[in-house]
Order: C-alpha cells, then structure tokens, then sequence
C-alpha cells in the first residue's frame, strides 16, 4: 500500500509540474491560434461519457483521439457527464481532449455548444429553461434529506439537479418512495454512491436526443459510449450504444441494454472498438 501510494504521489506531482503546464499552455495557444476546424459534413454524433469511459487508460485515449482527428469533419463530437460543465471542461484540457462540438453537462441539465468561429462555448438556454417548471430544490431537499440522503457539495447542486451522496437511504426503493412522496423528476444513481435527482424530462439521454435534433440527426446516426447507472438513460435511449469493457453498476447485465454493443476493450479502446463494430455492420 505504501509503495502504491507513493508511486501515485509521484505520478500526481507530474501532473503540476512546469513541464505539464507547459504542454498544457502549448496546446492552448495551438488551438487559438491555428485555424478551426469544425464538421462541416457532419452526418453523424458520437457522445462519449468522461469518467472511466474516455479518461482512465491514456494510451486508449491517444488511440481514440487519433481516430476522432480523422474523422471531425463528419462526426460531432460530444460528451456528457455528472460533472459540472467547468469541471468538464477542466478535466478535458488536464487530458488533452480537443475542445468537443457539444457539452452535456450536470448528468444532463446543461448543454454548452462550442463556437467555433468566437472560439467559446455558449449555453443552451432553451434546454436550461425548459427544465426548471416545477423545479423546487428546497422542497426537494427537504424529501431527500428524511429519506436519508446526504447532499453533496454546493458546486454540484444546479437549477435541474440536485445531487446527494446515499447516506442511510435504501437505494431499492428510493425512486419509489421519492415518487410516493410526490417528487415527479428523474432518480440516477451510480456507483452505489451517488444519488441525483433530475427535473422531469431531463437526464442524459434526453439531452443526447435534444442534441441529435437540433443537429438535424436521425436516431441511427447517433451513437452513445458510457460505463456506469448515471448513463444507463443514453445508452437505453440510444439505438446504438457502447457499453465499455470496464462498466459498474450492473449495466452489462441491465435488461433495458440488451441492445448494446458491449465491449471487450476498456476506456476509451472500447469506444473505439463499439464505433467500429457498428461502422462494420453498416448500422452507422
Ligand atoms: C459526478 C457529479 C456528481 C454526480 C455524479 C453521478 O461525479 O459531480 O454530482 O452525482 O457524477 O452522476
Ligand atoms: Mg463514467
């Protein structure tokens, strides 16, 4: 344990020294001052899950990101994630993840698209907006908080989300009892650990299919890639989905994801291997 944990102390002060700023500054600087490339022929979205779906093995991602760079001028690319939308973006630039088309943000409640030409990402206000009718988060915690759940931090609480950690409550019938007690949203739970309560209506997978229609998309042109309960919404909304190797939470065997393509690669790889696999069968 000792020597692991100072492997991994070394590791982590690599991540902060001036070398890594460095690069980190370069590729930056690259994107501002090299000119953009957006899809310009785009007849196809892929929207990738951040944490132990494309982050979580760098040689995948090197891997995946060279296949991504051949193939912008077609696919859209886009990502959705629990994590808030700067969090994202933070985590995205430390890995060296060009800067996406679309980020889903705060497992679904936030939309940014990126502008390619002014170079910064804009909210969708109409997917923000039409989430918050109804949107009570004080009622709503009060509920939570007599269930038993514990609140997580300010930062991850959102107009849309309201996030927990499980505490004393029973995760078996937490959407049930939540239900009965009048809470009409959407409950995602992941990793036995994390509870969020959506605002009805959103959720990942109805932001992945808001995304497919505003880009003018049908639903066989979209594929989706995620690994644990907070993406099990996108992957079951999408026709074509990418479980990776590496998935939690029971997903592989969720009966709502039969029609998924799992994969035997993990991170990153397995994207890459279910994009393949459905370009293969011509499904996409
Ligand atoms: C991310 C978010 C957290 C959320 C979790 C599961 O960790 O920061 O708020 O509960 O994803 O969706
Ligand atoms: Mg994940």
């Amino acid at each position: 344990k000792w020597m692991r944990y100072a492997e991994a102390g070394s590791e982590a002060v690599r991540e902060y020294d001036w070398q890594a700023h460095r690069a980190i500054y370069h590729r930056l600087i690259k994107e501002i001052t090299l000119p953009e490339i957006a899809p310009s022929a785009h007849d196809r979205l892929l929207v990738c899950d951040i944490d132990n779906t494309l982050l979580g093995d760098r040689a995948a991602l090197r891997e995946f990101l060279s296949w991504q760079q051949d193939h912008r001028q077609n696919v859209v690319l886009g990502i959705a994630t629990g994590r808030s939308f700067h969090s994202a973006q933070a985590i995205l630039a430390a890995e060296n993840v060009p800067t996406p088309d679309v980020i889903i943000s705060s497992v679904g409640s936030c939309v940014h698209w990126y502008d390619r030409d002014r170079r910064r990402f804009v909210e969708d206000a109409a997917w923000s907006n039409s989430l918050l009718r109804n949107w009570d988060p004080d009622a709503l915690a009060n509920l939570a908080v007599a269930l038993g759940l514990e609140p997580q931090g300010f930062l991850e609480q959102k107009p849309g989300k309201a996030s927990f950690f499980v505490g004393t409550a029973d995760v078996n019938t937490l959407a049930e009892d939540l239900r009965r007690n009048g809470f009409v949203g959407e409950t995602v739970i992941s990793h036995g650990r994390y509870v969020d309560l959506l605002a009805r209506g959103s959720g990942k997978g109805a932001a992945v299919e808001y995304v497919a229609q505003i880009l003018g998309l049908e639903p066989n042109q979209v594929v989706v890639a995620g690994d644990s309960g907070n993406d099990i919404a996108m992957l079951r909304a999408c026709q074509h989905p990418i479980i990776v190797g590496n998935a939690s939470d029971g997903i592989r065997d969720h009966p709502a994801l039969a029609h998924a393509y799992t994969a035997r690669a993990t991170h990153a790889a397995g994207i890459l291997e279910g994009v393949q696999h459905f370009r293969k069968a011509g499904l996409w």
